[in-house]
Formats: structure tokens, C-alpha cells, sequence
């Protein structure tokens, strides 16, 4: 954990060599597609471990108890729209039925300044956790956007878990400056921003790269 209410992906050959696919500037769309939602899967497994759970005894076919863990609470996802949607797919392959709400926040060109534009969410969302799911926080203007709508809507802070393919260290540290208690999962930490407000070395813009609107 690089701080608190930090998760890092854990970095293994596999890990390495899926990010080194997805950041060449020279991958086939195709296999871009392919290898972020490889990563992005972990990411969201990786979530799920951020949520509270209770000790649960099963008994199996051999008549023995097993000793489990079962999920505490209810959950729903929210995408950061466009870039958020591309986490959606692995989101429902892992949780049937989950009910995913839509904030569409653009960042201007020009400003880099986050604009809120659209916002569906579930009507109980403030009894549930919240996956928020933006491959790119960078300097963390659209993610604690996104969160003010949430914390508006009467979802806990602490109830939020925010997952992210990059972060830039400006946007952890922005959003934790204004919402510490959300937690972080992202799958690696960059190491600046560019005067372009772009993450470095980054990936580029990933909702162009992901849709095919470059
Ligand atoms: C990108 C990205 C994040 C945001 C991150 O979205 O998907 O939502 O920028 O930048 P920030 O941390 O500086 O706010 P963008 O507005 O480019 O739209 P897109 O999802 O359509 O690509
Ligand atoms: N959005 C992206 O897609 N990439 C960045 O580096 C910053 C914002
Ligand atoms: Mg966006």
C-alpha cells in the first residue's frame, strides 16, 4: 500500500508486461482493447477486496465445514462517462446484475477543467458501496467531481472505492485532499503531469485510444 487508503495493483511479470502492451504508442487498437480489460479485471477483483465481508461456514459435498467469508453489503458500480464505460463489461462479468449509474464529465482541451454534464444513479445508491470506476485520474478535477455528486446524493465517503488503470501522484494527492477517506485502487502511479495536464510517461488520451476516436 503506497499510503493510506492507497491500493497498488500488485506488480508481477504478468502486470509489467500488460501495462508495457497498452502504453506502446504502436498496438493494434484491437490488442489495446484486449490487454487494458485484462488489466482492468484484476483491477475491479482488486476493488471487491476493498469491501466489508463476515465470517460465513459452508458445508461441502464431503459433509465438512469450510470456514469462509461471505459480502457484507450491497454494492452497485458508477462509470466516469466516456472513458469509465470501458471498466463497465469487466465490472459485470464479475458481479451479475450490478446496477451501474452514469456521470458524464468532460475535461476542456484547452483548461483541463472538469465539466459535469449528465449524472443516473441507482435511487438508493446512498444505501450502497460505490465502484467508481475512470481508467485516467491525472489531476483528480473529474474524479472529485464525480465524488461530489455521490457525497450529494447521500453516499458515505468511506463507502466509495475508486477504480483507476494510472494515476498521476497530483491527482491522489487532490482527491485525498478533499475526500481522504475514499479508497484508491489503481493498478500504477505515475510520475508527473506534462504542462498539458497528460500523465507521464502515461498512455495518452485512453478514451481515444480505447473507442477509436484519435
Ligand atoms: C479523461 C479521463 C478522466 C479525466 C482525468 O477524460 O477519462 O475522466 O480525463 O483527468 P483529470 O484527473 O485531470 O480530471 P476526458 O475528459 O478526456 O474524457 P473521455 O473520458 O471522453 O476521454
Ligand atoms: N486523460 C487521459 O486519457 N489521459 C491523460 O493522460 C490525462 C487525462
Ligand atoms: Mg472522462
Amino acid at each position: 500500500m503506497a499510503s493510506p487508503n492507497v491500493y497498488v495493483l500488485q506488480s508481477n511479470h504478468q502486470t509489467k508486461g500488460l501495462f508495457t502492451l497498452i502504453r506502446d504508442k504502436d498496438i493494434k487498437r484491437e490488442d489495446f482493447i484486449f490487454y487494458s480489460d485484462r488489466l482492468i479485471r484484476l483491477l475491479i477483483e482488486e476493488g471487491l477486496n476493498c469491501l466489508p465481508f463476515h465470517e460465513t461456514t459452508v458445508i461441502t459435498p464431503t459433509g465438512s465445514e469450510y470456514k469462509g467469508v461471505s459480502f457484507a453489503s450491497k454494492i452497485c458500480g458508477v462509470s466516469i462517462v466516456r472513458a469509465g464505460e470501458s471498466m463497465e463489461a469487466g465490472l459485470r462479468a464479475v458481479c451479475k446484475h450490478i446496477k451501474i449509474g452514469k456521470i458524464l464529465i468532460q475535461r476542456d482541451e484547452e483548461t483541463a477543467l472538469p465539466k459535469l454534464l449528465y449524472a443516473k444513479l441507482p435511487t438508493d445508491i446512498e444505501k450502497r458501496y460505490v465502484l467508481l470506476l475512470d481508467p485516467m485520474l491525472a489531476t483528480g478535477g473529474t474524479v472529485t467531481q464525480a465524488i461530489e455528486v455521490l457525497v450529494e446524493k447521500g453516499v458515505k465517503e468511506e463507502n466509495i472505492v475508486f477504480i483507476n488503470l494510472i494515476a498521476a501522484p497530483e491527482g491522489i494527492q487532490f482527491l485525498h485532499s478533499k475526500y481522504p477517506k475514499v479508497k484508491i485502487v489503481t493498478g500504477e502511479i505515475d510520475t508527473n503531469l506534462n504542462e498539458k495536464k497528460y500523465i507521464i510517461p502515461g498512455i495518452g488520451d485512453f478514451g481515444d485510444r480505447y473507442f477509436g476516436t484519435e
